[in-house]
């Protein structure tokens, strides 16, 4: 099996080969290969790659190269996992919108829109290269914003899943809570990616009972901690809110505290330095505790599982069953993940084109999702909006110009207002100039 990582080079790869040298069996690579612009962090990562895969007497070899067109040649499966200006780009995004009141956030808002626009275009480019050399490799995008990277490869007709380690890191916190194993959690989990609520947890598969309600009871103190919710809106709810909903149902005080305190694209430059000065020392062969404080942690589960569906690996007898999957048990039950894939009528409330984050069920041919539970108002009036956002957004990605980038700011349920629209879109064209072909 050969994986090629498009952004190999990021300073998250080492979560990675963890993964795939801890799942070897659910995955069995032989083949990585990093491919990334920038020699000065890939040569760094792909010798702790090596170091990491050799330590744990895995066989797989690791090539670093900066020729996108070479590494994905030959790949089963491309793992996007790329950031446009680096984190430069999002220091801009998370501040500027301060400035007009709104939050600034990496996804989220106006600095998501900003992230929108000058990633798809370099996604679908990538995307049509390895088609190129590549016409049946599954694309796997963690590129952010992964909703709208996701609805743009699927709309040029891409072989592509979005994938988020939100769910998975849910999975695990809920059975450590239960004290059973994340498999035996099935979270029914719905909405757009960076927008999406527990409606339900599962125990042993999509049909086993529900505990989120015994959960929501006996843990409602330390759920409103962890979110920054007060305790009386998670009862309302009655829930789970990933905690990207804080910038929407506390948006005015998120936006007083992201004032006050250094931006966390600051806080990952720092990280990540720290990181490579690690990386480049010889007896480092293992993945650095340190990698653990960034939110991506654990997203080598979600991508392990998710290419060992698609590629087939997972229902070859005899593999163990993945800690993140709900219902595989390597003998050949359709494995279940959730995953950014086409609504077609999952939520039937949005139009069959809009891209969803919901469980689905992955096989060789793709992502079918499960059907829906009811998603009452207070989820679906959001979900909606947003969805008209991001359809908004991937015009003006695909198509540029500044009466689009207004729109689809007016349109963002956190914005809404002309003048704040207006201050905003100035704001992101003047910093992003750089990366924007037609502006
Ligand atoms: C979560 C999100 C990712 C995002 C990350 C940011 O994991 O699911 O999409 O990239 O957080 O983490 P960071 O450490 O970069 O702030
Ligand atoms: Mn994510």
């Amino acid at each position: 099996m050969r994986i090629a990582v498009v952004g190999g080079g990021s300073t998250y790869t080492p979560e990675l080969i963890d993964g795939f040298a801890r799942l070897r069996d659910t995955l069995p690579v032989s083949e990585l290969v990093l491919i990334d612009p920038a020699a000065e962090r890939l040569e760094p990562v792909a010798g702790l790659a090596r170091r990491i895969l050799a330590k744990q007497g895995h066989g797989a070899t690791v090539t670093a190269t900066q020729d996108l067109d070479a590494g994905v040649a030959g790949a089963d499966a491309v793992l996007l996992q790329l950031r446009v200006g680096g984190q430069a780009a999002r220091q801009q995004d998370e501040t500027w919108p301060l400035e007009c009141g709104c939050v600034g956030q990496e996804t989220t808002g106006a600095g998501g829109l900003a992230k929108a626009l000058r990633t798809v275009p370099v996604v679908l480019g990538i995307a049509d290269r390895v088609r190129r050399t590549n016409p049946d490799a599954w694309i796997i995008d963690f590129t952010n914003p992964v909703g709208i990277v996701t609805r743009a490869l699927l709309q040029a007709g891409h072989k592509a899943v979005g994938l988020c380690n939100m769910a998975v890191n849910l999975q695990r916190k809920f059975a450590k809570l239960l004290d059973v194993a994340p498999g035996e959690i099935h979270l029914d989990h719905y909405g757009l990616n960076h927008l999406t609520w527990e409606l339900g947890v599962r125990l042993g598969g999509p049909g086993g009972a529900d505990v989120l309600p015994r959960l929501l009871d006996e843990h409602a103190d330390g759920f409103a901690l962890e979110l920054r919710m007060p305790r009386r809106v998670l009862e309302a709810l009655g829930v789970f809110p990933s905690y990207y909903l804080r910038y929407y149902y506390a948006h005015d005080e998120a936006v007083q505290e992201l004032r006050t305190k250094p931006s966390r694209a600051e806080e990952v430059a720092a990280m990540e330095r720290e990181l490579l000065r690690m990386y480049r020392d010889p007896a480092l062969a293992e993945k650095p505790a340190l990698l653990g404080s960034r939110g991506g942690a654990f997203y080598s589960e979600a991508a392990v599982a998710l290419a060992a569906s698609l590629l087939g690996t997972a229902s070859l007898p005899g593999t163990a069953s993945l800690p993140g999957t709900a219902g595989e048990d390597g003998g050949g039950r359709p494995s279940v993940q959730v995953v950014n894939v086409r609504n077609d009528g999952t939520l039937p409330f949005l139009p069959d084109d809009a891209v969803v984050e919901v469980p689905a069920e992955i096989g060789r041919d793709g992502a079918v999702p499960l059907p829906a539970p009811a998603v009452g108002p207070v989820q679906a009036g959001l979900i909606t909006h947003v969805t008209a956002y991001e359809e908004l957004a991937l015009d003006a990605a695909l198509n540029g110009g500044r009466d689009r980038v207004f729109k689809a700011l007016l349109a963002h349920p956190l914005i809404g207002q002309y003048d704040r629209a207006e201050a905003l879109t100035d704001r992101l064209l003047a910093h992003n100039r750089e990366h924007l072909a037609w502006a």
